[in-house]
């Protein structure tokens, strides 16, 4: 059944694949709460739909947690899905001695998701069946360069929400993690590599419309990445040496 007549909440819905989802769930009959770091970015997408509420809230944030609750509250006091997107990516740079990324990393995406849960967990709570849906990526099904910061994150992002599936599971919520390949997006717009079957970003919200509809533990898409990275992890030595080559044409 198509996902219609809900409540949703969805972090990171300023830009890219959070905001396709955004627009097309409301669209679809839905009544969205779009939450983003960009006041204005809100604002503009209030405008092009009309129906979507919107709440600032800054993922890194852990003294607004109980505010942005309340005000979620007040906005919708029973949430059927939460789907918690925000997110960011930067690379690793060993020259410079600089591992600040790193740490911004685990801030935004992973103690970030722990932030979102924290908020919205007891109003999923009020609903018959919530449902709450973490964005991943396919990183980490094998290492790529420079995403040490990156990939990690996304590792413990995968544990925590299987994890958190196993004690949420006795209050019918279920947990599903979105495990996207490459996006067409502002954050994938910054790369500077080789991105296989690199997709529309309107595809991976269509796509990611109908899994959820199935509440499925994990959905990884599109699956030719998905098989590509297996092989490589099968092969750790031949990928590690085409990875090699491949930064090495690049310098
Ligand atoms: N694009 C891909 O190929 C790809 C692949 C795998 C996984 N993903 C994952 O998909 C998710 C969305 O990525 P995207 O490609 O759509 O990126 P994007 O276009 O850069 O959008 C990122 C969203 O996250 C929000 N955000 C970033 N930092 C935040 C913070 N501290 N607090 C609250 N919101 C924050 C941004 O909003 P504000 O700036 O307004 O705060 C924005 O709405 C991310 O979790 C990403 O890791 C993407």
């Amino acid at each position: 059944m198509a996902v219609c007549n809900e409540t949703i909440w969805i972090t990171g819905a300023t830009s890219g694949i959070g905001r396709a989802l955004a627009l097309k769930l409301a669209r679809q009959g839905n009544l969205v709460i779009a939450s983003g770091r960009s006041v204005e970015k809100l604002s503009a997408l209030r405008v092009e739909e009309p129906s979507i509420e919107v709440l600032p809230f800054d993922v890194t944030a852990e003294d607004t947690i109980k505010t942005t609750q309340q005000r979620l509250r007040t906005l919708a006091p029973v949430l059927d899905r939460a789907i918690l997107n925000a997110g960011d990516c930067e690379y690793l740079d060993l020259s410079s001695e600089n591992w600040a990324s790193l740490e911004k990393m685990v801030q935004v995406n992973f103690l970030g998701m722990v932030n979102s849960v924290r908020v919205c967990l007891p109003l999923l709570r009020h609903s018959e069946r919530g449902h709450l849906i973490g964005v991943g990526s396919q990183a980490i099904f094998a290492p790529f360069p420079r995403a040490e910061g990156y990939g990690a994150s996304k590792a413990a992002v995968s544990y925590f929400l299987s994890s958190l599936r196993m004690d949420v599971y006795k209050e019918g919520i279920d947990v599903t993690e979105i495990l996207p390949g490459f996006v067409k997006t502002p954050l994938t717009a910054r790369n500077d590599f080789a991105m296989p079957f690199l997709q529309p970003v309107d595809q991976a919200a269509d796509r990611i419309v109908r899994a959820i509809e199935k509440r499925p533990f994990q959905y990884y898409f599109p699956k030719r990445l998905y098989l590509m990275l297996r092989i490589a992890s099968w092969l750790p030595r031949l990928w590690l040496k085409l990875q090699a080559r491949s930064a090495q044409k690049k310098n």
